[in-house]
Order: C-alpha cells, then structure tokens, then sequence
C-alpha cells in the first residue's frame, strides 16, 4: 500500500516535468537573454572536462557548465529552468570525487560550484567567542577551512578523513571519518545554511528557522537545493598528535579495542581524539601499508611477515591523542595508558608524534602515492550493525575477498548513532552502534572494474542479509533506493514534492528520473 501510494507520486513528479532536449552547442530559447549568459559555456573543451568523476566509471557530457559569481546566479539559472515550459536538469558539482556519475547531467546544466570561490570577498569567515564558528562557501575545501580556522587556534569539530572535498559535497552525505564518536558526522556540526531551492529561492535555514529544509538537505544527496553557504562548529585546536598504529590477527580483540575506545563507559575515550581500523586482506595488501604514514622499511616487512605467517587478514587500529605543546608529558601518559589496555599483537606498536596539519592532511600524501595504482574507482561504503560484525568478517574478508590483491583501503571503524539526527535525510542501520566499513578500490586495469563490480554486490547482498545500509550510496533503481530509505522514504519524496518539484537537481543520484519510474 504504501509503496504503491508513493510510486505514484513519483510518477506525478515526472509526468509533470517534460524535459528540454538540451541541443549540444546553443543554450535553451530564453537563457542567452539573462544577465548570467556569459557564465554558461557550451565549449566542448570545457563541457567535455566535466564528463565523468573521481571513479572513471561512468562518463556523460553536459549540455553546458555554468560558473556562477553568487548564489544570486544559481537563483536565476534555477528559477529559469523551473518557470520555463521546457525545463532541463542541473548538476551541482563540489569537486567531482563522486565515484558512480553522480554529478553527471547528460542533457542539461553542470553548475561548477568552485567558481563562487573567485571572488574578492572572503569565502572563510572565522567567528571566535564562546561558540566559535566559521562561515563558509560551500564550495570551499575542508582543507581550506581547516588551514583559514587554525590561524585562530581553532578547527573544525568534525573533519573527513580526505579533506580535498567541498563543504557542500560532504554535507549532502554526512561527513565521516575516525572523530565520529566525539561529536557525531558533519552533518551533527553545522549550525545553518542558505540552500537555493529547485523552484529558485534562496533560503537560509537551522534548527529554528526552516527547520523542515535544514533536516532535508543535511545528508540529501543534492536533491533539495544548492547548499552556497554554511556555518561550521569549531572548537580550539591543539598542536601535535601522538599517533599508535597497532596491528591485531584476530578480529574479536581489533573489534573489541575499538568499540571500547569509543565507549564513554570507559577511561579510554576521553584520553583519545582519533580512532579507526583498517583490513589488510593479505601479503599483497600489506606490502602497500608504507604508501600510508609512516612506515621504515624494516616495519614494513615485519607487517609483511605477520600477514604472510596469518592464515587470513591482520588487521590495524591508529588511535590518536592530540595535544598542545606544552602537554607533551601528559600525552605521553595517555598513550601508555593506552598501550597498557589494548589487545594488539605483541611487538606491534608503531608510535609517531607529528603536528596536528600533518596528521589530519595524511591522505593528501597517501592519495598522491595511492593514485599511481590506477584511475578506476569502483567504491563501496556499508554501515554494519555492531552485533552483526564478526559474520560480516567471516563472510566478507575471510570468504568472499579470501585470495583478493586489488589495492585499496579497507577501513573499519566504529560509530554511534545517538550523534547522529533521524530527522535528517542520511540513512543509518538500526543499531545504537554500528561500523563503517569501506572498499575503497583502485585499478588502472578497466577489466578489473568487473570483478571488483562482482565482489561488491556479493558484499551488498550479505550487507542486505545482515541490515546493513549503504553510505555514499548509488542505486540502480528506485526499488533499491526504497530499501536504503526504509520507513524514511515516504519522507525523503515528499519533501523532494515540495523542494524540488520538477526534479531538476543533482538527477546523477538517479533517485527520481526525468523519464518516470526505472
Ligand atoms: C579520495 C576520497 C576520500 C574521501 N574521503 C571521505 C571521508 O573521509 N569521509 C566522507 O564522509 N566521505 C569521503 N569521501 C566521499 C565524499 O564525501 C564524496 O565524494 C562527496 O561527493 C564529496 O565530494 P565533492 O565535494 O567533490 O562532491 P561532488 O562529488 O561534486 O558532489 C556529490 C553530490 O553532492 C551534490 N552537491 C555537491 N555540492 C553541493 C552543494 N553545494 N549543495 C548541494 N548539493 C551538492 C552533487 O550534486 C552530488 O550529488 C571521499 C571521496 C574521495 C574521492
Ligand atoms: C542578474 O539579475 C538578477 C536579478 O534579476 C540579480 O539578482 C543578479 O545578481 C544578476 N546577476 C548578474 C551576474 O548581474
Ligand atoms: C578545443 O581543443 C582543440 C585541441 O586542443 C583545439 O584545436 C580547439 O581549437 C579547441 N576548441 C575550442 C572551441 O577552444
Ligand atoms: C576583483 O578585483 C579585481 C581588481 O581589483 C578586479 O579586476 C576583478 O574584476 C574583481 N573580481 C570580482 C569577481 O569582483
Ligand atoms: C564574509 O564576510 C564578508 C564581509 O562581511 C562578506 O561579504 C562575505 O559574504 C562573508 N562570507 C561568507 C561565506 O559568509
Ligand atoms: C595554508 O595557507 C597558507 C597561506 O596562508 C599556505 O601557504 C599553505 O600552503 C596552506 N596549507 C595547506 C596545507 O593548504
Ligand atoms: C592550544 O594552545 C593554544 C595557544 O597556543 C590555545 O589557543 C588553544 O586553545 C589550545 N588548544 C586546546 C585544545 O586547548
Ligand atoms: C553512544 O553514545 C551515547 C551518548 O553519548 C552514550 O550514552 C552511549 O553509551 C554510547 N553507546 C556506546 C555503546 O558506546
Ligand atoms: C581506568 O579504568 C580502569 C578500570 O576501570 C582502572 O583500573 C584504571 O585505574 C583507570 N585509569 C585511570 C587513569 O583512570
Ligand atoms: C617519518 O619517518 C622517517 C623515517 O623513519 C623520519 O625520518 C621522519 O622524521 C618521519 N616523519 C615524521 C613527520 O615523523
Ligand atoms: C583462503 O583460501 C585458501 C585457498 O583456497 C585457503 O587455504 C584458506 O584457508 C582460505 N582462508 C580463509 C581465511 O578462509
Ligand atoms: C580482479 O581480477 C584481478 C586479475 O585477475 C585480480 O588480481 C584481483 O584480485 C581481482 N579483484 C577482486 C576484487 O576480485
Ligand atoms: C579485457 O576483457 C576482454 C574480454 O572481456 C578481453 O578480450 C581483453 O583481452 C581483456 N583485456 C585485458 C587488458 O585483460
């Protein structure tokens, strides 16, 4: 009943919506008119470089690429499409490091939010005080934000683990990485934003104003507006970071250390700032552990030892203290205290104290070394109930990937749901506590895309079995994108009834399709 009863929804929102066909090379009738005409190429120089994505999967030229100077211009552009009476989709692209085509629009309008950046004003306002914060272009990096915040001794309370990502991109999933358990996901940290719908209107809303759109677009997948602006939480920063690399050969001690690091019931999570896992499948995975910081030779081949003796995957737990200067004795306490009470493998510890920029730009190094491996990016994201991760271990690392050596990062970490708000879009498992688990694959080989593709949906249907659900999620149809939902569905189409009726943006999610039901 009541999936039927949305369907036709669905359907409504298509009938409705006739789109342009979009003719390559001439804007549509009307938009050469409007003052932001000169924004829009339709260059097959420029419309060809925004093709495809950081995945190399999928590729589809748009119509055109629009660089907006404000947010005043998506308006216009948006209410243009939304008013004409042959109105055509637009793509709002942060920087592209989707992996499955989602800010693809074939036969319409890519808008490339990093133009807003070029401007003479400040994109990175730093607000200190009690509550300090900082606003910010959404088409910013965290990187930036984090690099502008420090200045003032202060940081962002939740970063991602990559931070060459733009504040809009990473808002419209959620924004994870190993500081999840001390404040919840990006989407937890953001006071307020002004979004563009998808009838044109600019709208700036929070908790207490518009409460129902902040909800909406905080983990929307761009499906309710152009985020063009958001107010982040800071807190003070520290200067250094004593950071533990701890290698473990049996999952029930690597998954009991970290779920007791994130528990508030212990002495452990206060002393901590940084906590994530990470599986290396075998020998061949291993060996690329010095691409990651900061590993001598002789480590390196006593990890590779260690997963050569192991019948099956060994895995590794960094757990990270930050600290000022002055407190280097003190952080040296901790992470002894630390040593004493976890369950690594003897003669496993690896420490390293290094400043604070360092440690959270790791991946800037390791993605620069990891991107000579290849170009195809075949990703898989699944949150994995806690109770469930031993067979989700046994089934997929031990089983399914058993004899694997495609190089990727396959992280492993824990996180809390209560930081986490049901009113928003994003979608977790039903569980208080619940795992990330990342298949973060690269090859140059295209043909490997295949095989990887196969183990991925093998890893999607244990994922089902065991009430998993998908982050970065991708769908091939709206049967799967109803699953992912679950009883927030009916929710997530309405507010796109009453946002973006037409459905003309971000259609790369293909969530809702301008040609009716998949
Ligand atoms: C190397 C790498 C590391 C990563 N690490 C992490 C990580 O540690 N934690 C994590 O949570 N994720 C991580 N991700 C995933 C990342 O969050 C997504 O790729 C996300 O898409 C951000 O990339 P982007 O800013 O380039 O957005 P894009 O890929 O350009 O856009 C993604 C989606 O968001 C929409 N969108 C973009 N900007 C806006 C906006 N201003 N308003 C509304 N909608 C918008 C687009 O239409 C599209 O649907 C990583 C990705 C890569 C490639
Ligand atoms: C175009 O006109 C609209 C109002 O019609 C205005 O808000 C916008 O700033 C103008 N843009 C440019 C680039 O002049
Ligand atoms: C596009 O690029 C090609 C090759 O680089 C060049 O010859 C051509 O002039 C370019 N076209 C335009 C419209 O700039
Ligand atoms: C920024 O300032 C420079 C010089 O003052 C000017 O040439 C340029 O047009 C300005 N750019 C914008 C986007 O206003
Ligand atoms: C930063 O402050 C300047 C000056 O008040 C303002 O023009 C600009 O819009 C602000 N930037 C953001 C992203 O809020
Ligand atoms: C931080 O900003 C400064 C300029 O203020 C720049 O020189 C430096 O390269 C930036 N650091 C990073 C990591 O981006
Ligand atoms: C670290 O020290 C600086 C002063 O050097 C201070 O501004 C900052 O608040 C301190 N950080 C923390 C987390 O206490
Ligand atoms: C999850 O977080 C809440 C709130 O901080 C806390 O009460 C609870 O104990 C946490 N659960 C676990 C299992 O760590
Ligand atoms: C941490 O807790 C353990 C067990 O509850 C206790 O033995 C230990 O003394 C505590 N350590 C500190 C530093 O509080
Ligand atoms: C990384 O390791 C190398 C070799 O062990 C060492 O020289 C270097 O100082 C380390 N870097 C940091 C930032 O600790
Ligand atoms: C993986 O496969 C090999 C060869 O088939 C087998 O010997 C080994 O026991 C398997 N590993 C695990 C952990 O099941
Ligand atoms: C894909 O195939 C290649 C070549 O046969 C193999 O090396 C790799 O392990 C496979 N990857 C997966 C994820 O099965
Ligand atoms: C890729 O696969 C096709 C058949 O599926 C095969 O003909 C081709 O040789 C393969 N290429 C490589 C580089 O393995």
């Amino acid at each position: 009943m009541e999936l039927s009863r949305h369907s036709s929804i669905i359907l409504s929102i298509t009938i409705v919506t006739t789109f342009a066909s979009f003719v390559k090379s001439s804007l549509p009738q009307g938009l050469q008119t409007l003052n932001i005409s000169s924004e829009i190429s339709t260059d097959p120089n420029i419309t060809a470089s925004f093709a495809t994505d950081f995945g190399m999967l999928f590729n589809s030229t748009p119509g055109a690429v629009f660089y907006p100077s404000s947010p005043n211009d998506i308006a216009t552009l948006i209410h243009f499409s939304y008013t004409s009476s042959k109105p055509f989709p637009i793509s709002q692209r942060g920087r592209g490091h989707s992996t499955y085509g989602q800010t693809l629009v074939p036969d319409g309008v890519l808008i490339d939010m990093s133009s807003l950046g070029h401007t003479n004003y400040s994109r990175i306002n730093v607000t200190d005080g009690p509550i300090p914060y900082a606003d910010v272009g959404a088409e910013q990096l965290w990187i930036d934000v984090l690099n502008a915040t420090l200045k003032h001794d202060l940081m962002p309370r939740m970063l991602t683990d990559y931070l060459s990502l733009t504040v809009g991109g990473t808002l419209s999933y959620a924004g994870i990485s190993g500081r999840e358990f001390k404040h919840g996901p990006q989407i937890s940290n953001v006071y307020e934003f002004d979004v563009v719908t998808g009838t044109g209107e600019i709208v700036t809303c929070s908790r207490e104003f518009n409460p129902d759109l902040f909800y909406a677009a905080l983990g929307g997948l761009g499906q309710f507006g152009v985020i063009t602006r958001a107010r982040i939480a800071l807190q003070p920063a520290q200067k250094r970071v004593r950071w533990s690399r701890l290698f473990y050969t049996d999952i029930k001690l690597v998954t009991s250390d970290l779920e007791k690091l994130i528990s508030p019931d212990n002495n452990l999570s206060g002393i901590i700032d940084f906590v994530e896992g990470e599986v290396l499948l075998g020998v061949a995975q291993a060996s690329l552990i010095g691409f990651t910081f900061n590993f001598t030779n002789s480590d390196v081949q006593k990890i590779i030892d260690l997963a050569s003796d192991n019948n099956g995957p060994i895995y590794l737990l960094d757990a990270v203290v930050f600290y000022n200067d002055t407190t280097a004795t003190s952080a040296e306490q901790k992470v002894d205290l630390l040593l004493k009470e976890l369950q690594y493998t003897s003669g496993f510890a690896f420490s390293y104290d290094i400043p604070l920029l360092n440690f959270l730009n790791r991946l800037h190094y390791q993605e620069t070394a990891r991107s000579s491996q290849g170009r195809f990016h075949p990703w898989l994201v699944m949150f994995v109930p806690k109770s469930k991760i031993l067979e989700f271990d046994s089934t997929v690392y031990k089983a399914t990937l058993n004899g694997t050596n495609t190089v990727g990062s396959l992280l492993i970490y824990p996180m809390n749901r209560t930081m986490w708000d049901d009113e928003m879009s994003a979608v977790t498992p039903n569980a208080e506590v619940f795992y990330t688990t990342d298949f973060l694959w690269t090859t140059s080989e295209a043909n490997d895309t295949k095989n990887i593709t196969i183990k991925n949906n093998q890893i999607q249907n244990v994922g089902e079995q065991l009430g998993c659900k998908e982050y970065l999620p991708h769908f091939k149809n709206q049967v799967e994108w109803q699953k992912q939902f679950g009883n927030k569905w009916g929710k997530f189409v309405s507010r796109k009834m009453k946002y973006d009726p037409k459905a003309l943006l971000s259609p790369g999610q293909r969530i809702f399709t301008p040609s009716g039901i998949n």
